[in-house]
């Protein structure tokens, strides 16, 4: 039995929601009206003919409507007269800081609009956003959004193959970067990055350059342009663009079971009503409240949750520059004390990462002004869960385990503050959202067995398909079980109808909550000239979720070294990132594989894990 833990009676009197059962049946009897309802609350240059069109598998919603999120983000904020409220806390990893109100958020929005117009970006275009968490990053994406063009945000941990392979794929017109910026202690040259991924790609006309380092960099003529002198001479003025609520507003890289990643499409109207209602209803959103969500908008929790909803919202939000427990494991908690943070968003990693330097530092610092606390991104483990709880919540906040993915948009399964909460359990669907446990054949599993986690009806924040390329959209999230959306998480559902989820099923790995493909990696390994083959699985780990192992079949010929395993380590963090170095390497002879050539990973993974490796019939030796 979990243990059980009720909401306070504080907790209960502030709760917006009050009565989540009867709102929730309310809201699957007839989904359209409910999201109709929280579009109604947004603002629309034309209101909707029809709430939604589902012609299985594509969605549309608001069907005629004409919006654009940046009008709900900020232009409505400035209209009601809200311009002076603070929109934006920054502070950087040397102690800089830097304050924007709705005003001038807007204003400097609006500059890098016309700016960008300027340099000939378009309606539609895509634009490469390769930046580390400075309030210019969030700019650069909400003055994409403005005028109508795309942004494709990459993640700039990843390196230059993996940046290069976003922007051919996107065609990108225009990249965003900085010079460079420290990440712990070390200089990170973010230009030079851009400059080898952007080298001999006919589509980038301009290369855009924040100064953060200072350190030296090659501005080449004509191409390359800082970012404060493009804007220095702009007009505050800018004319937010009209756009079809289905017009796209990003394309986001997400990691799946084939070696190259797919970019996910999300569009102005249904997002927005979508990530509003969510952020609203899971974390109680109320004027007076202080956001900080620890994610990096270069994934899909810092498009949603920091770029655009805290704004639509019309909050203060608070942005930190630097990585997680750096220069110390208080920093978070010395950060929550200084800025007064209500609403602390973050990960399980960083959880049990905090967890292993001990309680003493968050006993540091007042924490009191906390209410509620999140978390997204991978399983949480319950004494992780137990510590958050006592030790950054003091007993007082609940917390949000918020399960959802890039594909959604949204938060999908959460509690509610007003909800009994099961440690580990991330609770029920949101409203107007229908989940399910299947099995393999679509047949519904009993309660308390496992199964795969499914979404049987179509929600307003969907991905509506991946960027040019329809066939794979179908095949991959609508061909796995004929009928519902297939997460390829695997889940069960306890008699209160409260879901655990248990890690995914496919070739997609959860390290320290950066989703990786398992192809992708190997495909990574394949390029180094050593190598022949190489399988791929996540292992556990007691911080970071999962963390990397990798089997490696060698050329013949080519000795088994400690020196060998040290350079294909590093090999890997130059062809994706840092953040995709293995864990561990093995050198093998041969690799379990399926009659038609296959990799079984899940024989490896049993194996490692001394576990029963199951039905082996299609293994070929
Ligand atoms: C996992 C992140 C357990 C899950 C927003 C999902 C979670 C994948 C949770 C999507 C949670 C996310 N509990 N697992 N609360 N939240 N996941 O696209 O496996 O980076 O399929 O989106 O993260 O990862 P993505």
């Amino acid at each position: 039995m979990s243990k059980l833990y009720n909401p306070s009676p504080e907790v209960l009197k502030k709760a917006h929601i009050k009565d989540y059962d009867k709102l929730y049946s309310e809201s699957i009897k007839d989904p359209e009206k409910f999201w109709e309802g929280i579009a109604k609350e947004l603002s629309w240059f034309k209101p909707w003919k029809k709430v939604l069109q589902w012609r299985y598998p594509f969605a549309k919603w608001f069907i005629g409507a004409r919006c654009n999120i940046i009008h709900n983000v900020l232009d409505r904020h400035i209209k009601s007269g809200k311009g002076d409220k603070l929109a934006l806390l920054w502070e950087g990893q040397d102690g800089k800081e830097r304050k924007f109100t709705y005003k001038e958020l807007n204003d400097e929005v609006s500059r890098l609009a016309n700016g960008l117009k300027k340099l000939g970006v378009k309606k539609g275009d895509r634009i490469s956003i390769y930046l580390p968490r400075l309030p210019e990053q969030i700019i650069s994406m909400l003055a994409c959004a403005k005028i109508g063009a795309i942004h494709s945000v990459v993640y700039c941990g990843f390196s230059v193959e993996a940046l290069r392979t976003r922007i051919t794929d996107a065609q990108t017109k225009v990249v965003i970067t900085a010079d460079g910026y420290h990440y712990r202690d070390k200089l990170i040259k973010t230009k030079h990055i851009v400059d080898e991924a952007a080298e001999g790609i006919k589509s980038v006309k301009h290369i855009i350059v924040v100064k953060r380092a200072n350190n030296d960099i090659d501005m080449k003529q004509e191409r390359d342009i800082w970012y404060d002198k493009l804007v220095k001479d702009m007009s505050t003025d800018c004319t937010t663009e009209e756009m079809s609520s289905e017009d796209p507003l990003f394309i986001l890289y997400t990691s799946g079971s084939t070696g190259k990643p797919k970019a996910v499409v999300h569009v102005h109207g249904g997002y927005m009503v979508g990530i509003y209602a969510t952020l609203k209803l899971i974390f109680n959103i109320s004027d007076d409240d202080i956001w900080y969500c620890t994610a990096d908008p270069g994934w899909i929790t810092g498009h949603s949750y920091i770029t655009y909803a805290p704004f639509i919202l019309g909050i203060t939000q608070f942005f930190y520059e630097g990585p997680p427990l750096y220069p110390d494991p208080g920093k978070w908690w010395s950060l929550i004390e200084k800025y007064k943070i209500t609403k602390f968003y973050s990960t399980p990693t960083a959880i049990r990462a905090s967890m292993r330097y001990g309680a003493e530092w968050p006993q540091k610092y007042d924490l009191s002004s906390l209410r509620i606390l999140g978390t997204v991104g991978e399983p949480i483990n319950p004494e992780a869960w137990e510590w958050y709880y006592e030790h950054i919540g003091h007993r007082r906040c609940p917390i949000m385990d918020t399960w959802w993915q890039t594909e959604t948009g949204m938060q999908m399964i959460s509690p509610l503050p007003s909800m009994p909460l099961k440690p580990g359990s991330a609770a029920k669907p949101f409203f107007g959202i229908v989940a399910e446990i299947m099995d393999k054949d679509g047949r519904v599993v009993e309660t308390g067995k496992g199964g795969f986690l499914v979404l049987k009806t179509p929600w307003p924040s969907m991905l509506r398909t991946l960027y040019k390329n329809k066939k794979r959209y179908k095949k991959v999230y609508w061909g796995e079980i004929s009928g519902v959306y297939f997460t390829g998480d695997a889940a069960k559902k306890d008699k209160d109808g409260y879901f655990w989820i248990e890690g995914r099923t496919d070739d997609v790995l959860k390290v320290a909550g950066y989703r990786f493909g398992t192809a992708e990696l190997e495909s990574a390994f394949v390029s180094h000239p050593s190598v022949v083959e190489a399988a791929v699985i996540g292992k556990p780990h007691e911080v970071k979720g999962q963390a990397i192992k990798a089997f490696v079949i060698l050329k013949q010929g080519i000795e088994k070294t400690e020196e060998l395993k040290n350079e294909l380590k590093a090999h890997i963090k130059k062809e994706v990132g840092p953040i995709a170095k293995p864990e561990e390497i093995e050198f093998v002879d041969t690799l379990p594989k399926t009659r038609s050539g296959k990799i079984m990973r899940r024989i490896l993974k049993a194996k490692e894990l001394g576990k029963p490796v199951g039905d082996t019939s299609t293994l070929e030796d």
